[in-house]
């Protein structure tokens, strides 16, 4: 029988160097969803992509010094090794300068317009450039930007329009007929009250005033604004309008649109308006979640906080922070992130709970059996609660993940967990292995227990996929003993099976440890970023000067003279500068300098440079200085500027 198509997208990333964990949480939950439909026997079709079009990456680029599209290369390169090392099982990724997705949304574009959806007008109003948003002066909020509280300014020009306006009446019937088709429903509610009953405007969906963006066909003095051409990514990834791909009949309408909470208005006004324009149906759910925050606000690297999903999951591992993220806070609201928060998930649920449940349990096999449980058990009534809730688990635990419930689910597996640990207590192994006569009944116990661990394993595959395998090989499961069907049915390992210990799944973190470690790696991660931000701030500076013509008159304002090194020090208490004692021609001048990194004293005495005589004096950690010698930067670090032959005292010009 054919499988069943489930088709679930992630939002398409804007191409950036600084993706922090926040980025990841909606990949990750996408790719738990992807992995869970597949083990229910899902034929899935999981999207995931970048946007890479629009004014900010056309200003990102020329600030970095290189085309728009270089500059996007170079980071969808960084965004695709993380999905990597993160374990995201994505089946297609689009990026929006792909060829194929630019000639659909052109076709796309032109086919509203035949329609008369799209039409020309003047575009009068606000503009919001972070957000790259338009807005009616009555969405503003304090007379700024409604989704991110920044100044906007003030826009004119010829325009596209979208006739959004047409299709209101269809989206109120929409939401009013399917509750559930926006959720959380406090999401729904927000875009019926804010939005939706103020009265939708036309939409402006052309600008004219950059290029990087797809130009319109027919009229290319106007590119596409971005969230019409970030929205068809959707259809375009899986053939519409393209020849690239051919399985839009097949997945066509979504299950699910995985979205954060800011841009839940695009994708359940704009988007539904613009398919139901297309005459397409339209996704069956889209679901808004909520924001990772840091205490006290949005999360930016900037901050010196560890939220570098990089770093987390080299220092915890994929799987751990793939769990803690949908444990920790229920996917519809927002969250604080905290380092100490992610360390005692780990500590208490994955170390202790069901780390110390396999650990225990397969160590008891090999200790009391060799490895190899054999086929003569006994049971006992008390097993009969255990058993229940094991065999009961996949029908809860669905139940939660069919509502996107993560956090739910994992509750439900960790129940079963607990009283797994629980039932060891209560049958004391130990006691049981010193008489021989109560084999069976021991081996009955293990047998449980290694049931117990199968079912929950099984079940958490989704969202510890690396770690669940390796506890398959543990239990001495085989692949078949992993699946959707016999996670429901207990006693599906054989009687005799046998166990093959590894190594402990999660170590426990010394937490007390483990924050000064972060204490100090923060602090040497702030340090970097201030020495980055220096330097970008000293390139700006030149480029600046760089652009700056002065008459030859200010020039010779500069007295700039050859001087002789006469004798050199450091300066006490500084690692970076030098006391030289310089002689030109008759005069005797003292300068500090900050060479120290790259200049020994020693390798200066006798050497002829060039001084900027005219200077003001200053003092340099309480040392005079009066003058300043020249030098390059050079990549490899400052190299002064020598003239050796020349005489001391001589003018420059
Ligand atoms: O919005 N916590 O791209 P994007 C949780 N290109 N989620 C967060 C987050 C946080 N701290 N920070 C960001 C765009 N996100 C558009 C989408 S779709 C047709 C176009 C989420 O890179 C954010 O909510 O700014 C969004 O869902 C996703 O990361 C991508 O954000």
């Amino acid at each position: 029988m054919d499988k069943k198509p489930f088709y679930i997208t992630t939002p398409i990333y804007y191409p950036s160097a600084n993706l922090h964990i926040g980025h990841s949480y909606c990949t990750v939950a996408t790719d738990v969803m992807a992995r869970y439909k597949r083990l229910q026997g899902y034929d899935v079709m999981f999207l995931t992509g970048t946007d890479e079009h629009g004014q900010k990456i056309q200003d990102k680029a020329a600030e970095a010094g290189v085309t728009p599209q270089e500059f996007v290369d170079n980071i969808v390169a960084g965004i695709k090794d993380l999905w990597k090392l993160m374990n995201i099982s994505y089946d297609r990724f689009i990026r929006t300068t792909d060829e194929y997705h630019v000639k659909s949304v052109q076709k796309i574009f032109e086919k509203m317009k035949a329609k008369g959806d799209i039409y020309k007008s003047v575009y009068k109003g606000k503009y919001c450039k972070p957000c790259e948003s338009f807005w009616t002066e009555t969405q503003l909020v304090d007379g700024k930007c409604p989704d991110c509280g920044r100044p906007v300014v003030d826009a004119e020009e010829e325009a596209y329009f979208f006739r959004l306006s047409k299709y209101a009446d269809r989206i109120i019937k929409l939401y009013e007929e399917n509750p559930d088709w926006l959720q959380p429903a406090s999401r729904a509610k927000e875009m019926m009250n804010n939005f939706i009953m103020p009265g939708l405007e036309d939409t402006c969906v052309s600008r004219t005033s950059f290029d990087w963006g797809i130009p319109v066909t027919s009229d290319p003095k106007h590119v596409v604004y971005v969230w019409l051409d970030a929205l068809t990514n959707y259809i375009t990834a899986l053939g519409y309008e393209n020849d690239a791909y051919n399985d839009f009949e097949k997945y066509w309408p979504a299950d699910v649109h995985f979205v954060g909470k800011e841009i839940v208005r695009f994708h359940s006004i704009l988007w539904p308006a613009m398919l139901m324009s297309l005459d397409l149906p339209l996704p069956k759910k889209v679901y808004g979640h909520g924001w990772l925050l840091l205490d006290g606000g949005k999360m930016s690297k900037s901050k010196g906080n560890v939220v570098d999903p990089v770093f987390l999951c080299e220092r915890y591992g994929v799987d751990t922070l793939r769990y803690f993220l949908l444990r920790e806070f229920p996917f519809g609201s927002d969250g604080v992130f905290s380092n100490e928060a992610l360390i005692n998930r780990i500590n208490a649920d994955l170390a202790n709970d069901l780390g110390n449940l396999v650990s225990r349990t397969v160590s008891m096999v090999e200790k009391y059996f060799d490895g190899t449980l054999p086929a003569e058990q006994t049971a006992d009534p008390i097993d009969d609660e255990l058993i229940g809730m094991a065999s009961a688990l996949r029908g809860i635990y669905e139940e939660q993940m069919e509502s996107y419930a993560f956090q739910n689910g994992l509750i439900e597996v960790f129940k079963v967990i607990s009283r797994a640990n629980k039932y060891i207590d209560e049958t004391a192994p130990w006691i049981l292995a010193k008489d021989e006569a109560n084999k069976p009944r021991l081996a009955r116990v293990m047998y449980n227990l290694l049931e117990t661990i199968r079912i929950c394993a099984t079940l958490l595959t989704p969202f510890i996929p690396d770690s669940a395998e390796k506890i398959r090989v543990q239990i001495g499961a085989v692949p078949e003993m992993f699946i959707w069907d016999t996670a429901a049915e207990f006693g599906k390992l054989p009687a005799d099976v046998t166990v093959c210990k590894g190594p402990a799944l999660f170590p426990r973190i010394d937490m007390k440890k483990e924050m000064e470690f972060l204490d100090k790696h923060q602090e040497k991660q702030k340090k970097e970023a201030e020495k980055a931000a220096k330097k970008a701030e000293k390139k700006a500076k030149e480029e600046e000067l760089a652009n700056v013509v002065i008459a030859i008159d200010d020039f010779a304002k500069v007295s700039l003279k050859t001087a002789k090194i006469l004798a050199c020090e450091p300066v006490k208490k500084s690692d970076k500068l030098l006391c030289l004692q310089l002689e030109l021609g008759e005069e005797k001048r003292q300068v500090v300098s900050g060479i120290a990194e790259y200049y020994k004293p020693e390798d200066l005495i006798g050497k002829t440079v060039i001084l900027v005589a005219n200077l003001k004096p200053a003092k340099l950690r309480g040392v005079e200085s009066q003058g300043m010698i020249l030098a390059a930067d050079a990549p490899d670090g400052v190299k002064v500027v020598f003239v050796d032959g020349v005489p001391s005292g001589c003018t420059i010009r």
